[in-house]
């Protein structure tokens, strides 16, 4: 088992701590699907830096992600909001938790995303994992479409993203939680985008990348995961992604 020391850190300097708030509703619909993506959307990028190993990576969309980042070897870049990455910079320090990578303040989509990034020290030459998970429901289809293609990365690059199914094809527990996000009162992040998979392919292909593989977040671990939990189900609404540039 992996526990994610630094995140309990940040969590402590919240009140309530948001894993004492887990912790006292371990089984509310909404906290335990919030909770089984965050974690399969993490081991899904561990599992895919580790297989595939880039020299760079840039995480997008980074909010308060250590996790990722903290087994790279190699340089990080964090692109988010510029008020997010310094609210992140200041929640690690009073967490104690080491804030890896260099902040790339931007909202997204930025044509100046890539010649913000060589500024601060990225290689456009050299294979870079994007890692955008969590952040494409937050932009529209448009927006998503002009990030992908200003993602002009070198052979061996690998994009790793997330998106949320339309409700069309998402079980109960996906529509349920969906629905329970877009009726949350004052909502300041709504969900702007859903794909299918086919769309999501189609639209990668648009933009320059190749769609290497697309599974279900719950078949991001094996199906023994799932009959140990006393709380986490499976669900489908979330699509885990990996593209390559096209060649
Ligand atoms: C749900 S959090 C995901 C954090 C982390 N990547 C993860 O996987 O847990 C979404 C993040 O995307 C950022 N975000 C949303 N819209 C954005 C935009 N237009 N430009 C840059 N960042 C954005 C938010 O500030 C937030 O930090």
């Amino acid at each position: 088992m992996i526990i994610d020391h630094d995140a309990v850190e940040l969590c402590s300097v919240f009140t309530p701590s948001p894993v004492e708030f887990h912790l006292s509703f371990p089984a509310e619909p909404v906290l335990v699907a919030a909770r089984g993506s965050a974690v399969l959307r993490a081991a899904f990028a561990r599992q895919l830096l580790a297989a595939n190993r880039t020299a760079q990576l840039v995480l997008l969309g980074a909010g308060l992600d250590t996790f990722v980042a903290a087994e790279f070897s190699g340089p990080v870049w964090l692109v988010d909001r510029p008020a997010v990455l310094a609210w992140r910079h200041q929640v690690c320090t009073q967490a104690g938790v080491a804030d890896i990578g260099t902040p790339v303040p931007f909202a997204l989509p930025d044509a100046g995303l890539l010649p913000a990034l060589v500024d601060a020290g990225w290689d456009p030459t050299a294979p870079t994992a994007v890692i955008a998970l969590g952040l494409s429901m937050y932009l529209t289809e448009e927006q998503n479409r002009a990030l992908l293609a200003s993602l002009v990365l070198p052979p061996g690059s690998l994009l790793l993203m997330d998106v949320l199914l339309p409700d069309i094809a998402a079980d109960a527990a996906g529509r349920d939680y969906a629905a329970a996000i877009c009726a949350r009162a004052g909502n300041s992040e709504p969900w702007l985008s859903r794909f299918t998979p086919a769309g999501l392919a189609e639209l990668l292909v648009d933009c320059g990348w190749t769609l290497r593989e697309s599974r279900p977040e719950a078949e991001q671990v094996p199906a023994l995961f799932w009959q140990r939990q006393s709380h986490l189900r499976p669900m489908r609404l979330v699509e885990l992604v990996a593209a390559v540039p096209r060649s």
